[in-house]
């Protein structure tokens, strides 16, 4: 298969079984070919899109297994979420160069990643008894796809921002979960903060590449998409170390550590 009916089946499929579609043996060549994105990606009526607000459990109601399943469910929104707007970052940016190819390349290997992650979630919640859909499931991150013009934002927000925020998230969370003796779910977080180092190390790999002789923090903030800022780049707890490992340079990380605007990170108790 070509990679590009393999992002078009994920992002214009609507099964659960489109979302987790296999990459082995896909096809890398460069096809000149312009993609417009559909407004939303294929959704079946259960996984449809619905922006009814609910709010994401407390840590401190964790000792209930309904409030965690509903925190995997979360999770597990945001993992199907950047499975599709990967897909469709392979069928937007441009394939030509050696270098897109393997701009490519890193992308269908995150997409895997992502794929484990939701298949954990699911499977767990389900030892909740919760089924994937049972609560609405967001387009938030989604909303912003159109916004990312080029490859440098669309890292810039997927892994400087999105995923970078998660490094701090997972971390949280693994605690939260640790506290309540729920090993199992407590370790699946573990797994998810390992992977998530390396996708935002290939963000900042690419950045890194892309900005020539720039600062990367102000070539970071000059390509983040629409009104959003850095602040959504910080989780609960600010984790230095963890972004030294992902590879981030000591000045952007302390950048990113002073920045403050309207949206007040301390009020945030999730995503
Ligand atoms: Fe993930
Ligand atoms: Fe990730």
């Amino acid at each position: 298969m070509h990679y590009r009916e393999y992002a078009r089946q994920i992002l214009e499929g609507g099964s659960l079984d489109d979302k987790l579609l296999s990459s082995k043996d896909l096809e890398l060549s460069s096809i000149l070919e312009n993609y417009s994105l559909p407004k939303n990606p294929g959704r079946t009526k259960r996984l449809e899109i619905n922006n009814e607000q609910i709010k994401f459990p407390r840590n401190t109601s964790f000792h209930l297994e309904e409030k965690r399943g509903l925190a995997l469910h979360f999770f597990a929104n945001h993992e199907l979420l950047a499975i599709e707007m990967m897909a469709a970052a392979l069928l937007l940016y441009p394939d030509t160069g050696r270098d897109m190819i393997q701009f490519k390349k890193g992308l269908i290997k995150t997409i895997q990643d992502e794929q484990k992650h939701l298949k954990m979630y699911i499977v767990r919640m389900k030892e909740f008894g919760v089924e994937f859909g049972d609560f609405p499931l967001n387009d938030f991150f989604w909303t912003w796809m159109d916004k990312c013009p080029t490859a440098t934002h669309f890292y810039s927000a997927m892994a400087l921002t999105f995923e970078s925020a998660n490094l701090d998230f997972a971390q949280f969370y693994e605690k939260s979960f640790r506290a309540v003796d729920d090993t199992k779910s407590a370790d699946m977080m573990r797994i998810v903060l390992e992977d998530e180092i390396s996708h935002v190390a290939l963000g900042a790999h690419w950045l890194n590449q892309w900005k020539g002789d720039k600062n990367l923090w102000n070539y970071y903030k000059d390509h983040l998409p629409g009104v959003m800022t850095p602040a959504r780049s910080k989780g609960i707890h600010f984790d230095k170390e963890i972004r030294t490992k992902a590879g981030l340079d000591q000045d952007f990380i302390s950048s990113l550590d002073s920045y403050r605007d309207e949206f007040n990170v301390t009020n945030r108790k999730s995503w």
